[in-house]
């Protein structure tokens, strides 16, 4: 019928529509939400995710950095020994890169309306890492492995859990864990060079630390 508008293409239709894709909510109706609730910012009508509770996750993930960020910084201050200064730079660089983390989640957190806990209170309790000082330079190394491992499994699956509802913090999550995996290689590259370099590598972590059972 001339003029008839209702009839919107449909995924069964066959040929996929070559004009307007039916998946897109309509421009009116974009615009009129956008004037709604302006006082949330970032967070329009069209945010599908669990808002309460992403910002819970990333409060997790944010409390996980700081105590990285923390553990990093009391191995590069401890770290000694014939090896120590090369070892000693790596665990610098990796603590600025997890309060660099830290910061892109802290700043997700706001954009989503939620409030950053920086609250030392409890800080431990909601890391998925723990803060293990380790007595020797591999020791230290192990910890950060086993640090890292976990927070490679648990961004994985804030990533998943997020997926299509919520891409920008799936974005956020993703860049920090592949920077975790490189983390994760890098202090697994330093077990292996010590080990040649004669080091004491035995430790009781060891096996648990590597997966080996
Ligand atoms: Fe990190
Ligand atoms: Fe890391």
């Amino acid at each position: 019928m001339p003029g008839d508008h209702t009839a919107q293409p449909t995924a069964t239709d066959g040929a996929p529509p070559l004009q307007k894709p039916a998946f897109l909510t309509d421009i009116k109706t974009i615009r009129e939400r956008a004037r709604q609730h302006l006082d949330q910012g970032a967070v329009t009508g069209g945010y599908r995710a669990d808002r309460v509770k992403v910002i819970e996750l990333l409060n997790t993930a944010l409390a996980t950095e700081i105590v990285c960020t923390l553990r990093y910084r009391y191995h590069y201050y401890m770290a000694s020994g014939i090896h120590a200064k090369s070892v000693a730079a790596e665990f610098l660089e990796h603590a600025n890169e997890e309060q660099a983390h830290a910061d892109l989640l802290a700043q997700r957190i706001t954009q989503l309306g939620g409030k950053p806990n920086f609250d030392p209170e409890g800080l431990a309790t909601r890391s998925h890492a723990e803060y293990v000082e380790g007595d020797s330079l591999v020791q230290m190394i192990e910890e950060d492995l086993v640090a890292e491992r976990i927070a490679i499994d648990t961004y994985r699956e804030i990533a998943q859990f997020v997926g299509q509802d919520d891409p920008t913090t799936r974005r956020v999550i993703e860049q920090i864990l592949a920077s975790e995996e490189e983390h994760a290689e890098d202090l697994s590259t330093m077990l292996e060079d010590l080990g040649k370099k004669g080091e004491p590598a035995a430790s009781p972590l060891s096996d648990r630390t590597l997966g080996r059972h």
